[in-house]
């Protein structure tokens, strides 16, 4: 049975922890295909709440089988330590998945991360100093060690002795004074491949035979399409790819093996760390969107969010380069008691009106957002959300209906889930007939925006 890859459509933190895990019910396998401990992918069951950066947010599934593909980078002692702790509240993790040939985070790599960061100055990404981008670095540079390299101690000693003097070299030059002793390595590395040896496979042919056998796949994306090493904003993002097409590389499948692409979007924009984010607010607007139950503080690193309107030029440009077949909008309960909502529809340089997202980061800091406005919908006590959950798209506020439908048309891409809550009781599902209006009443039903004056204010001064 084919599968159904899910991306992040903006700068990560979208949600999709909390989407793949509504998703995994269906499930036969979720598979990470991209980024590292970077990523944090927050699950609430209950009033149980998982933050994953490594392990695949189907883990707490026991029927699921959780797949960590060769396109993650893997940092061993976070990963034995979420295993730790999940063993530790109850959770068995034998429904693990490691692939042998997904890199692993060296110990220079953190050290290395820290340096470049401060060695690039104005062009630094504020990363998540996991050492994310230099196991990447060293991945496509053949530097790198995989998975298992950890299981056999003569090629991890053989590949230390070369490859260590030179990571001492650039740490040096990058103004470090860090020193790696190789023995040290070679046990604390080999104790790791001991201790994730029952964890690891050759997870290409578990996930094909998976598929082979009619089983739902679901391919889980961290970070977000425009953090993305190729189509995000460069320099400004992370060291993968992190759109559709990455899960087939990342996981060890053809192309056909992919059948949906769920693209989740939040209902505004949040970014962590540097680099232009061009409907950024600040004052009121900010603190209403970071604060008011949005908890918008960065799951790894917990530095607080940068917030703004929605883009619909960086959502058209999301669309377009993952193929997105479908649409799950998160946080739609956070916007209620905004008295109107605000988005981006497109942006206006030197009065020339773009509307495809640029590639040059000095137009793109040059460029006034263009927005359309909509009226907002009321602030709503969790129960009540909750109830509307349960009823359907049908029981949300007409505003917020009315904002959902006309993403889904600029987007061309099809409304399957709307979150208004943390936990998994708190998602319509589309899918489902009931909760499903007529197609063809839909554009009836959509009335045009207000257009908004571009003002300097909404500029994004940054990049
Ligand atoms: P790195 O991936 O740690 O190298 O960080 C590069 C940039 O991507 C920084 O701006 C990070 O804040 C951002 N980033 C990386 N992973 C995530 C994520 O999962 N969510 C949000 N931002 C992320």
């Amino acid at each position: 049975m084919p599968g159904t890859v899910l991306v992040g459509c903006q700068f990560g933190d979208e949600g999709k922890g909390k989407v793949v895990d509504v998703l995994a019910e269906t499930a036969d396998l979720v598979v990470r295909f991209n980024g590292g401990a970077n990523a944090g992918h927050t699950v609430q069951v209950g009033q149980e709440q998982f933050a994953f950066r490594l392990l695949p947010s189907g883990i707490i599934r026991p029927n699921v089988l959780n797949v960590i593909g060769n396109g993650v980078v893997v940092d061993p002692a976070q990963l034995l330590e979420e295993i730790d702790a999940l063993r530790k509240r109850g959770h068995a993790v034998e429904n693990l998945r490691l692939s042998d040939r997904a890199h692993v985070v060296m110990p220079w790599h953190k050290v290395i991360d820290e340096l470049e960061e401060n060695a690039k100055g104005s062009m630094a990404a504020g990363t998540t100093k996991r050492g994310i981008g230099p196991a990447f670095e060293d991945k496509a540079g053949r530097w790198g060690f995989r998975v298992a390299d950890l299981l056999d101690p003569v090629v991890l000693r053989k590949k230390l002795e070369s490859f260590l003097p030179v990571k001492h070299r650039i740490v040096l030059a990058l103004g470090g004074s860090d020193v790696f002793v190789l023995e040290r390595i070679v046990n604390q590395y080999t104790g790791f491949g001991g201790r994730l040896r029952e964890f690891v496979a050759d997870a290409s042919v578990v996930v094909n035979e998976a598929l082979a056998a009619g089983k739902s796949v679901l391919f889980e994306g961290a970070q977000g399409t425009h953090l993305c090493v190729d189509h995000g904003i460069y320099p400004y993002g992370t060291s993968s790819d992190c759109v559709a097409g990455a899960a087939t590389v990342g996981a060890g499948v053809g192309p056909g093996a992919i059948q949906r692409v769920i693209g989740v979007v939040k209902g505004f924009t949040s970014r962590v760390g540097a680099g232009p984010s061009p409907t950024e607010v600040e004052g009121p607007t900010a603190d209403f969107l970071r604060d008011r139950g949005g908890g918008e503080y960065g799951t790894v690193t917990r530095r607080p969010r940068r917030v703004g309107w929605l883009d619909l030029v960086m959502l058209r440009m999301s669309a377009r380069v993952n193929g997105l077949t479908d649409l799950a909008v998160t946080k739609i309960d956070v916007l209620g008691g905004l008295e109107t909502v605000q988005a981006a529809i497109a942006y206006d340089h030197y009065d020339k009106e773009l509307r495809e997202f640029p590639a040059n980061t000095r137009v793109l800091g040059e460029c006034s957002p263009t927005y359309d406005e909509f009226d907002g919908w009321k602030d709503l006590p969790p129960e009540e959300w909750r109830r509307i959950a349960a009823k359907g798209f049908g029981a949300l506020p007409n505003e917020a209906q009315k904002d959902l439908r006309w993403i889904e048309k600029e987007l061309g891409a099809r409304l399957a889930f709307v979150s208004v809550g943390r936990g998994r009781e708190d998602t319509i599902d589309l899918r489902k007939a009931s909760a499903l209006p007529p197609k063809a009443a839909v554009p009836a039903e959509v009335k045009p925006p207000r257009k908004v004056e571009a003002t300097k204010s909404k500029r994004s001064r940054r990049g």
